[in-house]
C-alpha cells in the first residue's frame, strides 16, 4: 500500500510520484503553499525593485502575481512560456519562477526565453538544476549566474530544490 503522498500537488499524486521529465496529461497545480516561511524569507531578501511572481502558486510573494490557474488568484492568468500579450520586456526589476517541473521541453525552452524578456535586472529560478546560463536564445544572453541556493524539503523523498539567481550583465563598452 502506497504510504507516500504528494496530495498537496494533484498531478503528481494522480501519476503516483511519477513525474515523467516529457511532461505529462495531468496539469500541475497546487493546492496550498509549498515553500516554507524561512524559504520565502530568504527568497524576499534577494528581490530588487519591483518583484513579478511567475507560476506563484498560493505564495503571496512578489508586487504582481503570475499563474495560469484561477484558483491561485493571481494578478495576472496566463501561460508563463507567453506572457507577451500582457507583459512588457524589462517591466520588472526582478523575476522570480518556480515552474512545474514537469513541463515539456519546448515550454521549458519558451519559459527561459519569457524571464530575460520580462527582468531588467535579476532573475530567480527554481528546479532541480542549475542552469548554466539563462536566456537559451542568443540575443538574451544577458544575464549570469551569481549564487545558487539549495533547500531540502520535508518530504520523505524531496527531491532537492535549487534556486538559481541571475543578474544581468552590465556592458562596459
Ligand atoms: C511549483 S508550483 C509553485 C509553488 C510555489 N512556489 C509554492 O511554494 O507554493 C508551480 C505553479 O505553476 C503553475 N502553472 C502550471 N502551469 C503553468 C503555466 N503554463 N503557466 C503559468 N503557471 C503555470 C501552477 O498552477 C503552480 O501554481
Amino acid at each position: 500500500m502506497a504510504s507516500v503522498t504528494y496530495k498537496n500537488q494533484p498531478a503528481i499524486n494522480k501519476t503516483k510520484g511519477n513525474v515523467p521529465l516529457a511532461g505529462n496529461s495531468h496539469v500541475y497545480t497546487v493546492s496550498k503553499k509549498l515553500w516554507h516561511d524561512n524559504i520565502e524569507d530568504v527568497l524576499q531578501g534577494l528581490f530588487i525593485g519591483t518583484t513579478l511572481h511567475v507560476c506563484c502558486g498560493k505564495s503571496q510573494l512578489g508586487d504582481v502575481r503570475l499563474d495560469h490557474d484561477p484558483d491561485n488568484h493571481p494578478d495576472i492568468i496566463c501561460d508563463a512560456s507567453n506572457m507577451k500579450a500582457i507583459v512588457e520586456d524589462n517591466q520588472f526589476d526582478t523575476v522570480l519562477c518556480d515552474p512545474p517541473y514537469n513541463g515539456k521541453f519546448q515550454w521549458n525552452h519558451d519559459l527561459l526565453s519569457e524571464l530575460p524578456r520580462v527582468a531588467s535586472q535579476r532573475i530567480i529560478f527554481q528546479h532541480w538544476f542549475i542552469l548554466r546560463i539563462i536566456g537559451l536564445i542568443k540575443a538574451q544572453e544577458k544575464f549570469q549566474l551569481i549564487d545558487v541556493l539549495v533547500w531540502q524539503p520535508k518530504t520523505y523523498f524531496g527531491r532537492v530544490n535549487v534556486i538559481s539567481v541571475f543578474d544581468r550583465i552590465i556592458d562596459v563598452d
